[in-house]
């Protein structure tokens, strides 16, 4: 069975194709599948969000379409950014800008615990849908560590680990992250789904 991925994201499809290998189910990006649809995220929810892309997709391609969307839940900001992970402070800000101003942001806040959320829907052409969803608890870093990852990595900090999400290697990031637990429990629905 052929997947859509809602993303221009090849590191996604990877990802993702690696995951549902076994499950016989091929992922392709959408631009191979001939859909060039950029949905506006308007949703209140990731998993709102995730929908809205995933429908889209599904819509234009006529096949099953997975899509995610996903970002960090700060407790002491109520929930922010949430939703606007990707847009915080605006524009002109770059990943580095972004996690700078949420510090400056949390100066003198408590508690520092934070949450990244990932949501993946998947739209079926019949009218069905599967969502899953993925967190990882930490608390936000006083000051950047780390070089890898990307986004709020160099902020993110497991406290069971003593290390930031940008100190992790990409499989331990993996084995913990709120992406990866989504996947995990998407690939879970989708192997019962397709059993059906
Ligand atoms: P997207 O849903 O993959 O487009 O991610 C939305 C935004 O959330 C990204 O631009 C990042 O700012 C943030 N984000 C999501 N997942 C991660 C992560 O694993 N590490 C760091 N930032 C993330």
């Amino acid at each position: 069975m052929k997947f859509v991925l809602a993303s221009k994201n090849q590191k996604k499809l990877v990802e993702l194709s690696e995951i549902l290998a076994h499950l016989g189910v091929e992922v392709i990006l959408q631009s191979d599948a001939g859909v060039d649809v950029d949905v506006e995220e308007t949703g209140n929810t990731f998993e709102e969000n995730s929908l809205l892309k995933a429908k889209a997709v599904m819509e234009a391609s006529g096949l099953p379409a997975v899509a995610d969307d996903s970002g960090l839940c700060v407790d002491a900001l109520n929930g922010a950014p949430g939703v606007y992970s990707a847009r915080y402070g605006g524009p002109e800000l770059d990943d580095e800008g972004r996690y700078r101003l949420l510090l400056e942001n949390m100066r003198g806040q408590m508690p520092r615990t934070a949450r990244f959320v990932s949501a993946i829907t998947c739209c079926f052409p019949n009218g069905d849908v599967l969502t899953a969803r993925g967190e990882c608890q930490g608390t936000l870093a006083f000051a950047p560590q780390g070089e890898g990852g990307f986004g709020y990595d160099p902020v993110f900090f497991v406290p069971s680990l003593r290390k930031t999400f940008a100190q992790l290697s990409a499989e331990e990031k993996n084995a913990i992250s709120h992406r990866g637990k989504a996947l995990e429990a998407f690939k879970e629905q989708l192997e019962a789904y397709l059993k059906k």
